[in-house]
């Protein structure tokens, strides 16, 4: 399965995408890597690695709408089966979404549906959960939505603030984020209505309970 990965900054989900990629049994490789921000720190990254990077910016095109049909379009060329968005900070519209139904997956790093958009660390906070973490979806039109394929939990510490809780989500990220990519690879996810149903995964036994006594 050949993935094209969008992101916008540090590229650290794309590293553990292109880390599993380079593992001879992972059914998956990465065909391109593309950012809408020239400065995305992974770009490089990704260069040193031998993959193929693109910078696709907003703002050589007059509206969103050309600028989806770009990236569409240079995903397309290049035979890509997957696009897995990973940090990439812009909303895609409708028609982009459409196209690529069931076949475009985003990391999120809160338990959705709680906390969608931006600053998901500091509102799970606010909110005072006990747990939080991470989920990749299919993504639809509507911003981190769409079926669930995975989430890790972790428990929130009574003294974590956002830059403590952040780390211990994105170790789990960086974990679930392959292994997700490796059952759709594997042909292991179906969508059946709006809830993706993975062959052959079975749920963790028991219950966690935090505090804890
Ligand atoms: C991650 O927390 C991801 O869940 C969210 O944006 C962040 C990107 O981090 N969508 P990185 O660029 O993958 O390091």
């Amino acid at each position: 399965m050949r993935l094209a990965i969008l992101i916008s900054g540090r590229g650290s989900n794309m590293r553990a995408l292109l880390g599993a990629c380079a593992a001879p049994l992972y059914p998956a490789d990465a065909a391109v890597v593309i950012s809408d921000r020239a400065d995305a720190p992974g770009l490089r990254f990704a260069r040193e690695r031998g993959v193929e990077t693109l910078v696709v910016a907003r703002g050589d095109y007059a509206d969103r709408e050309a600028f989806d049909a770009a990236l569409d379009a240079a995903i397309r060329r290049r035979g890509v089966d997957l696009v897995c968005l990973a940090g990439f900070m812009r909303l895609l519209g409708g028609a982009f979404v459409a196209r690529w139904r069931d076949r475009l997956v985003n990391i999120h790093p809160s338990l959705l549906p709680a906390f969608p958009g931006l600053d998901a660390h500091a509102r799970a906070l606010a909110a005072g959960v006990r747990f939080s973490g991470c989920t990749v979806h299919f993504v639809r039109e509507e911003m981190d939505t769409g079926p669930i394929i995975a989430q890790a939990a972790v428990p929130v510490h009574a003294d974590d603030d956002e830059k403590s809780l952040a780390l211990r989500v994105l170790e789990q990220e960086h974990r679930i984020y392959p292994d997700a990519v490796r059952w759709i690879a594997d042909g292991r996810v179906r969508v059946v209505g709006e809830r993706a149903v993975v062959r052959g995964a079975e749920a963790p036994r028991g219950a966690f309970v935090d505090p804890a006594q």
